[in-house]
């Protein structure tokens, strides 16, 4: 069987190495070029422009350049074709490590040190063991699991919440709508690792964050979302700092990005902010995965990491 094109359409992504590395093996057409060519079989993509792949008229799988896909769902005129999403060594291991990163800096008070620095203050607060506090993990999938395993190794009690019901070793998971408080009241780190879906979409509002535990050795409860921004309300998670519900938080991901410039989550005091960096998809270590997919479901054989349409993830 002939190898099948690939139409790359990556908004705000730079396609050139994306192309460089897929066209070792297949011929690549860069959107807006190849608009209706029946050659192409495969799209790879990130927030593809609405209603271009419709217009594929052999097309026979998406790949997601990201473990995220609310960007391919975002396509008013998407066609019902498989979707692939990354899941990849590479990118599990940035996301553990900014995962075990915001955690141990907010555990050992990096914000506390980092404002008494300049000012030149000689201050050591209490020191708590990370058996004394649990991180809970929204979202026990491929990244929150991965993450959870370490922070397990570090001494952290964990906590995981997901849609169906799961078991992990040493972590006391918690499953649904009925899980969900139970699952805040015994977290002190709630770390956001969900996909954005209509189900999960504004989940992290105030009331949700006053329901995470306020008695533990760090000091207040702290938000780390790493997921998508459209699952919290800023406004929301700035009241909650104002008013003491959380006392800090890392924030990977905004409502809109870039982070407007306006947004007083930038000076905020008690927030960590980083770009949508947590974990990058690095098309050295992605693009071979998807040509291997590619290569096997030509033989026949069944793709790997499909999305649920239905679940929208
Ligand atoms: P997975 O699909 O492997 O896992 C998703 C998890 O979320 C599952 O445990 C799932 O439950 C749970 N979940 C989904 N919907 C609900 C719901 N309504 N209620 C409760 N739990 C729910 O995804 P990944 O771990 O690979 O990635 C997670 C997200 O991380 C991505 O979708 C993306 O948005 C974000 N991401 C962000 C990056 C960044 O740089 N900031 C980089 C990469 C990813 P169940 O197990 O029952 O299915
Ligand atoms: C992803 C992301 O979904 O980088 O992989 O946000």
């Amino acid at each position: 069987m002939e190898k099948g094109k690939i139409l790359l359409a990556v908004t705000g992504f730079h396609p050139q190495r994306w192309r460089e590395l897929l066209s070792a093996e297949r011929e690549v057409v860069l959107e807006p070029d190849g608009a209706s060519d029946p050659s192409i079989t495969y799209a790879v993509v990130w927030k593809q422009k609405p209603n271009l792949l419709k217009s594929l008229p052999n097309l026979r799988a998406i790949f997601s350049i990201g473990a995220g896909v609310d960007h391919i769902f975002a396509d008013p005129g998407l066609p019902d074709v498989p979707i692939v999403k990354v899941v990849a060594d590479n990118l599990t291991q940035y996301m553990t490590e900014y995962v075990v990163w915001r955690v141990l800096d907010h555990h050992r008070q990096g914000m506390l040190y980092r404002a008494q620095q300049p000012k030149k203050i000689w201050h050591e607060p209490p020191q708590r063991p990370a058996g004394d506090i649990s991180v809970g993990i929204m979202g026990l999938g491929n990244l929150g699991r991965a993450a959870a395993s370490v922070l397990l190794s570090l001494g952290f009690a964990v906590n995981g919440w997901s849609r169906n019901d799961k078991t992990m070793k040493g972590v006391s998971t918690y499953a649904g709508e009925a899980g969900l408080i139970p699952f805040l009241n015994a977290t002190d780190i709630l770390v956001v690792l969900l996909p954005l879906t209509p189900d999960t979409q504004g989940i992290i509002n105030h009331g949700v964050l006053k329901e995470l535990r306020k008695r533990n050795g760090l000091g207040g409860s702290v938000l780390i979302n790493a997921g998508r921004g459209r699952l919290q309300k800023d406004a929301d998670v700035l009241r909650a700092l104002d008013d003491g519900t959380l006392k800090e938080a890392s924030l990977d991901v905004f409502e809109v990005e870039p982070l407007p410039k306006t947004s007083p989550l930038w000076s905020h005091p008690k927030v960590f902010v980083t770009p949508h960096a947590a974990a990058t998809s690095d098309p050295v270590h992605l693009a071979p995965i998807m040509l291997r997919q590619m290569d096997a479901f030509e033989r026949g054989e069944k793709l790997d990491n499909l999305v649920d349409r239905k679940a929208g993830y």
